[in-house]
């Protein structure tokens, strides 16, 4: 029989994707699997029912369906990152279940024990290892993107003023600056899509490889002389670096924040709050009716003052918070995801079945749950959990 691979609509609020397109239909298909789509699963992001259809899934009328007969079950948000929905999708997964999705495995830790408990086999793509061969598969970056886009289209939309330079009869405009704090995926798409609009853009990073990626780019990099190698941890991702080099780090950008129309915040610390690198004395410097877009709004904010899903006005700035925006470009969001998740499944799919080889980083990386037990070491030292005699070994 057919592995059979369903697609459910999600339904944590405001979320717009879909974890298979019409495009990732073929793909799945082009393994011998089938894939099951709930009706109206990809109407928000801009594929409807019958683009599915053509491809060769088939539509279910009811998400049960979807989980009925699905051998495996992709979603953008799976239970972790959907806690309040996502406990009425517990009841209808069946044991020896994949799903695959996102899932805070690092946070959602009591949804993560009720997965186990499910014997549901879960995979979460936050924990995708960052190897080359996992790229076409990493979807914290895919996503990364769409908001670092996504950031800089909303600065511009409550900036007063315009971003490029433009000569008129009425007189010259001179060009927006904006100031992109953390320069990883989010940050890098950030500053590219302020170029295109034509701003002069700065940008600093304390991994100093930084650098040459900035100006490659076109921007300026803010020489604040912090930059160091042992910021850099393993896959590129940053370290914490303790209160005292963030006051520092705070007094050096003070000026270069405080010349800025627009401050877009990346900074992250994977599995910490994210560090506070604008506080509300250098709001009070910048100029009237500046931006501050604060992509580390979910993680606790860059900026002090930032509240999550809100638009703050302190001290004459406009200081926005946005959740979730890979969702706000959805149609877009949903190809680049689905591809992501289509390309980790079908690397586990071996002759039209699925093989779960944890001798593959790729998969023993992800792999949450199996056979009733949290298996991933971090997720069960998290839970206070003893390692696991072997953890999740076998196909
Ligand atoms: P992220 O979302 O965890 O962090 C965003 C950025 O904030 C990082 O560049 C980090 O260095 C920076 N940051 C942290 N603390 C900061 C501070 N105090 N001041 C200024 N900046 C600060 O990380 P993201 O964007 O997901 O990935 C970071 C890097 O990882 C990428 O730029 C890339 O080089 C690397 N990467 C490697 C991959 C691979 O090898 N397959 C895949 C994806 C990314």
């Amino acid at each position: 029989m057919a592995l059979v691979i369903g697609t459910p609509k999600e339904t944590y609020p405001g979320e717009r994707r879909v974890a298979v397109v019409p495009a990732t239909v073929e793909m799945l298909q082009r393994a011998d699997a089938q894939v099951i789509v709930e009706t109206g699963a990809g109407a928000e992001a801009g594929y409807p029912d019958e683009q599915y259809e053509e491809k060769g899934a088939k539509i279910a009328q009811s998400r049960e369906e979807v989980f009925e007969k699905a051998d495996v079950v992709l979603q953008v948000r799976g239970l972790g990152a959907n806690p309040q929905q996502g406990k009425a999708d517990l009841e209808l997964l069946k044991p020896g279940q994949v799903v695959i999705g996102f899932l805070e495995p690092l946070t959602a830790l009591g949804e993560m024990k009720a997965l186990a408990e499910r014997r549901v086999t879960a995979f979460a793509m936050e924990l995708m290892p960052r190897i080359t061969r996992a790229q076409s598969m990493d979807a914290l970056s895919s996503q990364a993107t769409i908001a670092g886009y996504k950031a800089v289209l909303l600065a511009a939309e409550a900036l007063p003023k315009m971003f490029p330079m433009m000569m008129t009869a009425a007189g010259t405009i001179t060009p927006a600056h904006v100031f992109v704090v953390g320069a990883g995926v989010a940050g890098l798409q950030a500053i590219a899509t302020a170029r295109k609009l034509g701003a002069v853009v700065t940008a600093y990073d304390i991994r100093p490889e930084t650098k040459e990626q900035v100006e490659s780019l076109g921007a300026k990099f803010a020489e604040l002389g912090l930059e160091t190698e042992e910021a850099r941890a393993e896959g590129g991702y940053a370290r914490e670096m303790g209160e005292e080099f963030y006051k520092k780090q705070r007094e050096m950008m003070l000026r270069v924040v405080a010349e800025s129309d627009v401050v877009i915040t990346t900074a992250a610390v994977p599995g910490k709050r994210a560090p506070v690198l604008v506080t509300e004395e250098m709001v009070r410097r910048m100029q009237p009716r500046s931006v501050i877009v604060d992509l580390a709004a979910e993680r606790g904010g860059n900026c002090e003052l930032t509240q999550p899903g809100e638009t703050v006005e302190a001290h004459g700035v406009t200081i926005l918070g946005p959740v979730n925006l890979p969702a706000t470009v959805p149609y877009h969001a949903s190809q680049m995801y689905a591809r992501n998740v289509a390309n980790f499944l079908l690397n586990m799919v071996k002759d039209g079945e699925l093989h779960f080889d944890v001798e593959d980083p790729i998969t023993r990386e992800t792999l949450v749950t199996r056979d009733g037990e949290v298996v991933h070491p971090k997720v069960r030292e998290l839970l206070g959990l003893p390692p696991a005699v072997e953890a999740g070994a076998g196909s």
